[in-house]
């Protein structure tokens, strides 16, 4: 009788376990038959592995089997694992058994040399590859690194929600949905949520998506993106802005020495970042972007082409402070000129910004002043404004994309390859 083995993970194969039976499960990335040798390439998510099956060493109908399976057929194979200096990582699974689970019905699609839009219309499909896997391992240390740090600060996690009533960044950008008998709309921050949510728990953040219908085709926006957002009681501007350093070089660090191998995947090697950034002024910025020839006038809000300039000039990464007021939402705190904001971008090539913070309004009348300023209507935000009624405090927060963030620590071309189902205005399939 047939010793069962307990199926082993492809990642965890090692020299150590050589000469020894495993069984593994997983799927065909690639198969070459050769006569009397098959060789598949298997992966299942946590490793990829040579595999060789050799006529007489197998059941005659598993090897035919075997021979005539389709790439992407999933398949369950024991073996005995050996040193194979030609084997892509040194090892390879001499092959006993070969059982086909679930075989391809047909070609696998995805092959090179496909068109961006077929590979997006097989997203299901694609991200099946090496690429794509390494990405989303990334993206899911990203964010587990950045609360794991949130934490550890004791900033406490909570959530706020999709449907919303007020807008948070203006009318322009703002899904609307059929809410019963009355409209609502898709939330384009939680900060309005998290504002209210410091006096109950003084240091707040969410991870969650956020909505904007923005038709704006660049490689860096996404209709639903994953925004951390940072709410803190008692804190200014400058005193968020270091939270934001230490957080971004934190997590690059641990992301660089905790995903070797899926960087290597990449081929990507992550500069070193350090604090402090290099902090410049939107009017510096503006004078900086004249002097290269890019025309900008003040009162004008900076685009790609100008964010990617400005880390070329100041490099990166660099916060860009003091915005004007007409530029940035009815939130933000006036400075000591009032046509200016306490407010920050930080900019990092070649995405350009990836977050975006500041200090908030405190005061119940200039709140009510700016809403009205920038027609909105006060009694869509009488909850909002009830915070700066009852024990109202000096309080700044920020949003960082996630997914410009994983686009950059994965150097990608276009952010949609960040999140596994992008939308984006040309799609919401599959
Ligand atoms: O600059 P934004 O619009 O700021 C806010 O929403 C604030 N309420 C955040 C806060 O202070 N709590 O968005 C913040 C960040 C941007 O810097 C960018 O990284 C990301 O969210 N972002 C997008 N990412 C992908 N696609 C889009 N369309 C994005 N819009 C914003
Ligand atoms: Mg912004």
């Amino acid at each position: 009788m047939r010793e069962e083995f307990k199926t082993i993970d492809i990642g965890e194969l090692k020299e150590t376990l050589e000469g020894r039976k495993v069984k593994i499960a997983g799927w065909i990335y690639t198969k070459n038959v050769l006569g009397k040798l098959i060789f598949y390439r298997i992966r299942d998510g946590t490793g990829i592995i040579q595999v060789a099956i050799k006529r007489g060493e197998i059941p005659e109908d598993e090897f035919e089997e075997a021979a005539k399976a389709l790439r992407e057929s999933s398949v369950s194979i024991e073996g005995i694992l050996r040193r194979d200096p030609r084997a892509p990582n040194g090892l390879e699974v001499r092959a006993k058994n070969v059982k086909i689970l679930g075989e391809s019905l047909e070609d696998y699609p995805i092959k090179p040399g496909e068109t961006v839009e077929f590979l997006l219309d097989n997203r299901h499909l694609h991200i099946r590859g090496l690429k794509m896997s390494a990405v989303m391992r990334i993206r899911a240390k990203t964010i587990n690194i950045m609360r794991e740090w949130l934490e550890k600060r004791g900033y406490v996690e909570v959530h706020a929600p999709t449907l919303i009533t007020a807008a948070c960044e203006g009318g322009a950008t703002l899904f609307e949905v059929k809410y019963f008998d009355r409209k609502a709309y898709l939330t384009q921050s939680s900060q309005l949520y998290l504002e209210a949510l410091i006096y109950s728990l003084g240091k707040v953040y969410t991870i969650q998506p956020s909505f904007r219908a923005e038709k704006s085709r660049t490689r860096r926006h996404l209709t639903e993106f994953w925004h951390l957002e940072v709410e803190e009681a008692f804190a200014s501007q400058e005193d968020i802005m270091r939270t934001e350093e230490e957080l971004l070089i934190y997590t690059t660090e641990r992301v660089k020495e905790e995903c070797r191998r899926e960087l290597s995947i990449l081929g990507r090697e992550i500069e070193k970042i350090e604090a402090p950034f290099r902090r410049i002024t939107y009017d510096e910025a503006i004078e900086a972007l004249n002097k290269e020839g890019l025309k900008i006038k003040v009162g004008e809000d900076f685009g790609v082409p100008h964010e990617e300039r400005l880390c070329k000039i100041f490099g990166y990464p660099l916060f860009v402070m003091h915005y004007p007021r007409e530029i940035r939402a009815f939130y933000h705190k006036p400075s000591s000129d009032p046509r200016r904001v306490i407010c920050h971008d930080l900019l990092i090539w070649p995405y350009g910004e990836i977050i975006g913070g500041g200090q908030r309004i405190d005061d119940y009348n200039e709140l009510l002043a700016r809403i009205k300023e920038s027609k909105l209507d006060p009694s869509e935000y009488r909850w909002y404004l009830d915070l700066r009624k009852f024990g109202s405090v000096p309080h700044s927060g920020f949003g960082l994309g996630v997914e410009r963030f994983v686009a950059y620590l994965c150097k990608l071309d276009h952010i949609r390859d960040a999140i596994p189902f992008p939308r984006t205005p040309a799609r919401v399939y599959p």
